[in-house]
């Protein structure tokens, strides 16, 4: 009678072995112990669907599908990036400069997947045209990070998180400026400089600019064309509007580059910028305080470049596991007058 019970607790055991294996190999599949912090937030988390940490002792490869070098901003993008990733061990980065092109960008994110990296971070030029080689990323369990600019919205599951500014608001914050200074109800003329055709920078910036004067009917746009993003092009579209008119207001840049591209053709016209024509830019680059201190521009609006160390903690807390924000924001200010002054000796780009 007694030999039954043996049996039993046997059965019990192994029915408990069962579930408990179960219950981790069901953990397993969500990514190790990701919590659903997106529930806590009210945030747009990114599932995490990485599936097994990395070796210990291996280093983390990173491929950074950079954009060129069109402007100061750029520049201090791509030193915070290699600094942040040259300085640690842990890490190994390979960086490829697309010298503004978009098929060279794809070519870089295709080597990569070939050099099967652990993460891919890309900075787009233009917002459209990422489907096929980010979907050949994610088909490679490759994740890729979106680094200051955005892409085409809808795609929002071919990449893990986008780390950058909210260019919409900076186009707001830009015109908000210009109503406090020129008050509502006047009468200004105003130059826009865009950025590259088809960059989510340009895109928004205008984009949150115009929407902003919508309701100010003397506020006009007389002339709106690209600069690229680019000294030399802001002031080549600039000279060529002063040519055929003077009566302008304001010069509304997308980045401060253009804007100081901008200054040249005023001075060049015989014009004094910052005071006849007020400047406005957008980056908060070190020449724009500076130019601020001088009284030949009026104000910018900062857009942070110094993106390197969040990449670094994005990859990390998705190798970890960790759900990520979909849109992990920058903070940034809004530089004018005095404020821009005392703030420059700490500018670090
Ligand atoms: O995407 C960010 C923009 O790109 C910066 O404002 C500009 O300077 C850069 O080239």
């Amino acid at each position: 009678m007694n030999r039954k019970k043996p049996v039993i607790v046997t059965m019990l055991a192994a029915i408990m072995l069962i579930s408990l294996i179960a219950g981790c190999s069901s953990n397993k599949n969500n990514g190790g112990s990701t919590p659903d912090a997106s529930k806590a937030t009210n945030k747009p988390k990114t599932e995490n669907t990485a599936t097994e940490a990395p070796p210990a002792n291996k280093k983390l490869v990173v491929g950074f599908a950079q954009i060129g070098a069109e402007s100061g901003w750029r520049d201090a993008e791509t030193n915070s990036v290699k600094a942040t990733f040259g300085d640690d061990a842990n890490f190994e980065l390979k960086f490829s400069d697309a010298q503004q092109k978009q098929e060279n960008q794809i070519k870089a994110i295709r080597t990569f997947i070939a050099q099967k990296v652990d993460a891919i971070g890309l900075a787009p030029v233009v917002e459209s045209g990422w489907e096929t080689v980010l979907k050949e990323a994610k088909d490679a369990n490759i994740p890729v990070f979106l680094l200051d600019r955005g892409i085409t919205k809808g795609n929002e599951d071919l990449y893990v998180s986008f780390i950058g500014s909210d260019f919409i608001l900076e186009g707001q914050n830009a015109a908000k400026w210009m109503i406090e200074e020129f008050g509502a109800g006047a009468e200004v003329n105003i130059v826009q400089l865009e950025g590259t055709v088809g960059a989510s920078a340009a895109n928004d910036r205008k984009k949150g600019f115009e929407d902003a004067i919508a309701g100010e009917s003397g506020y006009k746009i007389v002339y709106s064309q690209t600069g690229d993003f680019t000294r030399a092009k802001g002031k080549e579209v600039m000279e060529a509007y002063l040519k055929k008119d003077k009566n302008i207001q304001v010069v509304y840049a997308h980045n401060d580059d253009m804007a100081l591209g901008a200054i040249q053709a005023i001075e060049e016209a015989g014009l004094k910028p910052g005071t006849d024509i007020k400047i406005i830019g957008v980056d908060g680059i070190k020449a724009a305080f500076e130019a601020i201190a001088e009284g030949k521009m009026n104000v910018t609006v900062e857009c942070n470049p110094l993106l390197g160390p969040q990449l670094k903690q994005a990859i990390l807390d998705y190798k970890a596991g960790t759900a990520l924000d979909k849109w992990i924001k920058s903070d940034e200010d809004v530089y004018a007058g005095q404020k821009a002054i005392d703030a420059l000796p700490n500018r670090q780009y």
